[in-house]
């Protein structure tokens, strides 16, 4: 039998990339009642808010641009300018669209002060996790993990909520520092739900 035997690369994340991202995270992340065009819009919105032009964004991609894992990191003190973002991208959607941006903005942005307030300097925000293939989560992380360990980082930190795979963390033995309820998104039938991980890297 012959095996086909491909290297994986972790390599600095590649923004062409976004799209499959996108693709990915969509059903997740948005609702299937809404426009495709818009769902796409407040995906992207999610993505771009994690990330940043730090050296801390990575990938595990397979020959024909098939995406596996990204991960992204942001430091304390890295900033990104999302309202600019939302600015040039959503200039031609109407009242009601603009107004669930802004709440979704308005919720990254406390979710993300959150956590800030809870970092020193030497410790790192974990602020997007996605595997679209089975096994390539775990691969990238222990991957990253020690290379964030020879950067003397200490802890990583991160939140995630009830739309997000938030188990993997409690499994992979993160601390759940904080277990809250954003009423701002809660329906008739659910709580939901948000959650402040950590985990100290030795
Ligand atoms: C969270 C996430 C990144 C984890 O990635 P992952 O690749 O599924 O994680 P793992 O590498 O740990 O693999 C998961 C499981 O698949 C199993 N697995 C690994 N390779 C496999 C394969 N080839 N076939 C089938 N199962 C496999 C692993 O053993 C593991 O099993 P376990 O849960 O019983 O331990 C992923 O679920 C994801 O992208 N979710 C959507 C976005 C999200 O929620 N992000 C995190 C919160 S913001």
């Amino acid at each position: 039998m012959i095996r086909k035997i491909i290297k994986i690369d972790i390599v600095p994340f590649e923004k062409k990339y976004f799209s499959q991202l996108v693709d990915f995270v969509k059903p997740m992340w948005s609702f299937s009642t809404w426009e495709d065009s818009f769902r796409k819009i407040y995906t992207e919105l999610i993505l771009q808010n994690s990330f940043f032009e730090n050296n801390l964004t990575f990938q595990i991609a397979l020959p024909k641009d098939k995406l596996c894992s990204a991960m992204f990191f942001q430091n304390k003190s890295d900033k990104n300018n999302i309202y600019k973002w939302i600015d040039e991208n959503t200039k031609n959607l109407s009242k009601e669209k603009k107004q669930s941006i802004n709440l979704c903005a308005e919720y990254l942005s406390y979710m993300d002060s959150k956590v800030h307030s809870l970092m020193n300097d030497d410790d790192i925000k974990l602020s997007l996790f996605v595997s679209c293939q089975k096994g390539y989560g775990s691969l990238i992380f222990k991957e990253l993990i020690n290379r964030l360990k020879n950067q003397n980082y200490k802890n990583v930190y991160l939140w995630t909520d009830c739309e997000c795979n938030w188990q993997w963390y409690i499994k992979n033995n993160f601390t759940l520092i904080e277990e809250a309820i954003y009423p701002k998104f809660n329906d008739e039938n659910k709580l939901f739900k948000t959650y402040i991980f950590k985990k100290q890297i030795v």
